[in-house]
């Protein structure tokens, strides 16, 4: 059994393309090509160029010690919060810009909740001198605003979206609808493993060259290739995929998925979808997603702008459903003395998503001699205003 994709786009149950036939000739040319390209040496070498000298790769694996002592564990840390733009996000809009570029578009739409991916996008489209339009909740701009202007000095056209909710979720359908209305020369740089076919798979091949490097820089440290866990917290699910990938089909590595409870699961603030959550579509992709009784998505709450989306990628959703994954919630209060912790034990100030996964030691116990590697997927600059109010520093 395979935990990946299958050519018609599924992981499981659960994936598929969902979309208005409008949107079907962009999607099916871009499902046509993207592996082919993919595979293309001069992709893989421009690809593997600016990873190395742009965005710093690859990142360190940092064993960390006092964390480790206090947990009775062995703890890494894949050290994405020292990308260029601080966070994963840029490794899928490297490999999505180059894309676009070999498809032949001249015009970049995204979305953005918390603004990283926005950033991340606006930052690829500067350094190709592409136009770029970013879609954002009201809502979001508001409280995201230092990356509002980030993304402005980066030259990017921020448009907020003011239906619905006016977050995220309002951001995408804005997205999806300029995608609709300008189908030849724009290519839409989705942020997660999310979205029809075959973004998911895509996004989470560009992600993939997390696991990849774990894989060789454990080989030097442990003398193993393969750790006992690897963990990520849970939004779309991106940075999970790519700790996840090299790893996907050991079953020996075992696989822990962490979500945001955010108040508490049954508290009806909350974005814990694999606890919440139920088979529906959202964003042309068949997944698990919290709904009402009668189908319609439900406002999901997290503390943290990134990990505050209604449903998860159809990959996790699989992983999930299969129980190949592991998946734990954990709240708003847990994660952000997880966030501190990490600080004081480590010197190390984490993004709030990722302070989620941080957060499950006091909980779920390992062995001594376990390796446990933890993604940490963004640095929390971001955040400071949030740890501000939060611990009234
Ligand atoms: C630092 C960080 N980690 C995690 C996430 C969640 O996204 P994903 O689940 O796609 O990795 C985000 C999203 O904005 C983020 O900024």
């Amino acid at each position: 059994m395979s935990y990946q994709v299958n050519e018609k786009g599924y992981y499981g149950d659960f994936g598929g393309a969902f979309i208005p036939e409008m949107l079907y000739p962009n999607v099916e040319e871009l499902r046509s090509r993207y592996l082919d390209i993919m595979q293309e040496e001069s992709f893989q070498e421009e690809f593997r160029q600016l990873l190395k000298d742009y965005v710093g790769r690859p990142t360190p694996l940092y064993f960390a010690e006092r964390f480790s002592k206090k947990y009775s564990t062995k703890v890494y840390l894949k050290r994405e919060d020292l990308c260029h733009t601080g966070a994963h996000k840029v490794n899928n809009t490297i490999g999505q810009i180059l894309m676009a570029k070999r498809l032949g578009k001249n015009r970049i739409i995204a979305e953005t909740g918390a603004g990283q991916h926005g950033v991340a996008t606006a930052t690829v489209c500067a350094l190709m001198g592409i136009e770029c339009v970013v879609y954002m909740g009201e809502i979001d701009i508001k409280r995201q605003a230092p990356n509002v202007a980030r993304m402005k000095m980066l030259g990017a056209t921020v448009v907020p979206a003011t239906s619905g909710s006016r977050t995220l979720k309002d951001a995408t359908n804005e997205a999806i609808r300029d995608w609709i209305n300008n189908p030849v020369d724009t290519h839409y740089i989705i942020g997660s493993v999310v979205g029809p076919h075959p973004y998911p798979d895509m996004v989470a091949r560009f992600q993939s060259v997390i696991s990849e490097e774990v894989k060789k820089q454990l080989q030097e440290k442990e003398g193993r290739e393969n750790p006992d866990f690897v963990v990520a917290c849970v939004g779309g699910g991106s940075n999970a995929a790519g700790i996840y990938y090299h790893y996907l089909d050991q079953e020996k590595v075992g696989i822990i998925a962490v979500e945001a409870a955010g108040e508490g699961v049954l508290t009806g603030k909350s974005a814990a979808t694999s606890a919440l959550g139920r088979e529906g579509i959202i964003h042309g992709s068949k997944t698990l997603l919290m709904q009402t009784d009668d189908g319609q998505i439900t406002e999901p709450y997290s503390i943290s702008a990134g990990l505050d989306y209604p449903g998860v990628g159809p990959m996790h959703a699989n992983l999930f459903r299969t129980g190949r994954g592991e998946f734990i919630s954990v709240t708003d209060t847990e994660a952000m003395a997880a966030g501190l912790e990490l600080c004081k034990l480590e010197g190390i100030i984490p993004a709030i998503e990722t302070a989620h996964a941080l957060a499950i030691f006091e909980t779920r116990k390992f062995r001594e001699d376990d390796v446990v590697v933890v993604n940490l997927s963004g640095r929390g600059d971001k955040d400071l205003n949030t740890y501000i109010e939060h611990f009234n520093l």
